[in-house]
């Protein structure tokens, strides 16, 4: 099979976005635009990628890693300079080359392939990726003569009134003969409205050089889609967004409403799950089967096992077992791991602390730094006091044992197995096995106080 190889341009600063982040960092669904496109160039099994940064090239390298080889673009002079950038690295090869955009992140793996054999069948040195487009303004316009050949791409700046009529855009997507692309590359000029160097003049060259060149026409324009303003990003966004969606239902799970669920790329959730409207679930979250996640509740890097119930919760990095569940309104802080069969009930936080199985945490209580064994019942408005002004301090609670309402347990403290905290206690000292610890002053009532208070009439 002849090589292959990719070129993804990333250098541009993407004025139109006005952002400190560069343009192709910019997420969509969870993921860097660019990193959606290196993941699909992937699956074409390029022999070489090369990825053209300028613009936070620190972060986009950051961001992909060893994935793909780099070469900078230290002045951003165009997208046809850019594609140079990479002759040193490619020039002498023999294949073909995919250029495509870091800021187009719907395309898939599946158009690149059809642009490939597209390309081969017409014998072309070069096949440009084309839609049409309702509204075509902002990208260039393929010029075709009377016979249907492409004999140019025209950038919508210098375009004519005729020709900014046309509505088949320049995806931004090409095939190229390697060695063709690099020698035509030579040839471009910057003299155009924009003063610089279009990867899209290559086109025209090769056209006029007598080379076979191609445009292949991709049926859905949406997939193409360019990202340069944030209208666009959204936009892209909302695609993505249906498409990880209907993969979801498709799986077997039900999104009550998916125009508002939230499900960033790589979420996995298990069959018969219900995801409730308006749900975010984002990161590297997981989600068993037969869960049921309820509006406003938000979910990120969580691992939920089958049978959990969420309801209108936040959940950090943290676990939740088989059977759990937590909510109204409460809170997982990082590194919490929820047992199987536990309740966590309403307006509690839990942050880096371990909850055995069958344990409750029921009402308006703070479990921070501590780990609690299995069949606990903590009360109503418990605080596990973890921070003393300079320092966090933990708590073990053993199996069995009962924390009343409203106690302070002030760590470093070990409460055993089956011990006993009465309600309103502050217990600052460890409580032995089957012992019961009471840390409040002693009722005191005293008679007939209220004759020596002074009283309005009671008529
Ligand atoms: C480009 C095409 C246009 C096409 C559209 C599709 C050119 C001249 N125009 O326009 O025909 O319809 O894409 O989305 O190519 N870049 C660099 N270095 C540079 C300039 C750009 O790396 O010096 C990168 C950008 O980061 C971006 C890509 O090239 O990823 C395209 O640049 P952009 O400025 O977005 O081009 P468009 O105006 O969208
Ligand atoms: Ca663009």
């Amino acid at each position: 099979m002849m090589s292959r190889y990719t070129i993804i341009l990333a250098a541009g600063q993407g004025t139109r976005m006005k952002s400190k982040l560069a343009k192709v960092l910019h997420p969509v669904c969870g993921r860097p635009m660019v990193d959606h496109v290196l993941t699909q160039v992937e699956q074409i099994n390029p022999d070489k990628v090369v990825t053209i940064v300028g613009h936070g090239a620190g972060e986009v390298e950051a961001a992909l890693g060893k994935r793909t080889e780099y070469v900078l673009q230290a002045e951003q002079k165009g997208s046809g300079d850019a594609v140079l950038r990479g002759e040193p690295v490619l020039g002498d090869l023999d294949g073909m080359t995919l250029v495509v955009s870091g800021d187009t992140p719907l395309l898939t793996a599946k158009t690149f392939e059809q642009l490939f054999e597209y390309h081969k069948e017409k014998g072309a040195k070069a096949t440009v990726l084309t839609a049409v487009a309702d509204d075509p303004t902002g990208y260039g316009r393929i010029i075709r003569n009377d016979l249907g050949v492409v004999e140019k791409i025209v950038e919508q700046k210098d375009a004519s009134k005729e020709e900014a009529a046309i509505n088949e855009i320049n995806t931004g997507v090409y095939c190229f003969d390697n060695k063709t692309l690099f020698a035509a590359l030579h040839e471009v000029g910057n003299d155009n409205a924009q003063g610089e160097y279009y990867l899209t003049d290559v086109i025209g060259i090769l056209k006029q050089k007598g080379e076979i060149v191609s445009a292949f026409k991709m049926k859905d324009f949406e997939e193409s889609m360019g990202v340069n303003t944030r209208g666009a990003l959204a936009n892209a966004t909302r695609v993505m967004q249906r498409r990880i969606n209907a993969e979801h239902m498709a799986n077997g799970v039900t999104l009550i409403d998916p125009t508002t669920t939230r499900i960033d790329i790589g979420v996995k959730i298990g069959a018969d799950t219900t995801i409730e409207a308006g749900v975010l679930l984002k990161g590297q979250t997981e989600i068993g089967e037969d869960c049921y996640v309820g509006s406003h509740s938000e979910l990120r890097d969580a691992k939920i096992g089958a049978d959990v119930t969420i309801t209108s919760s936040t959940i950090e990095k943290s676990v939740m077992h088989a059977h759990s569940n937590i909510g109204p309104m409460s809170h997982l802080r990082p590194n919490s791991e929820i047992g199987e069969y536990v309740h966590i009930g309403n307006f509690c936080e839990v942050k880096n602390a371990q909850i055995g199985a069958y344990t409750k945490v029921g009402h308006l209580t703070y479990v921070g730094d501590a780990t609690l064994g299995q069949h606990i019942n903590v009360g109503c408005g418990v605080v596990f006091v973890n921070y003393d002004g300079l320092d966090k301090h933990h708590t073990d609670v053993g199996d069995w044992a009962f924390v009343g309402s409203n106690a302070n347990v002030v760590a470093p403290v070990k409460v055993a197995d089956h011990a006993f905290i009465a309600a309103g206690s502050t217990i600052t000292a460890d409580v032995d096995f089957h012992d019961m610890a009471i840390a409040r002053a002693r009722q005191v009532n005293k008679p007939n106080y209220w004759d020596k208070l002074p009283h309005e009439p009671e008529n």
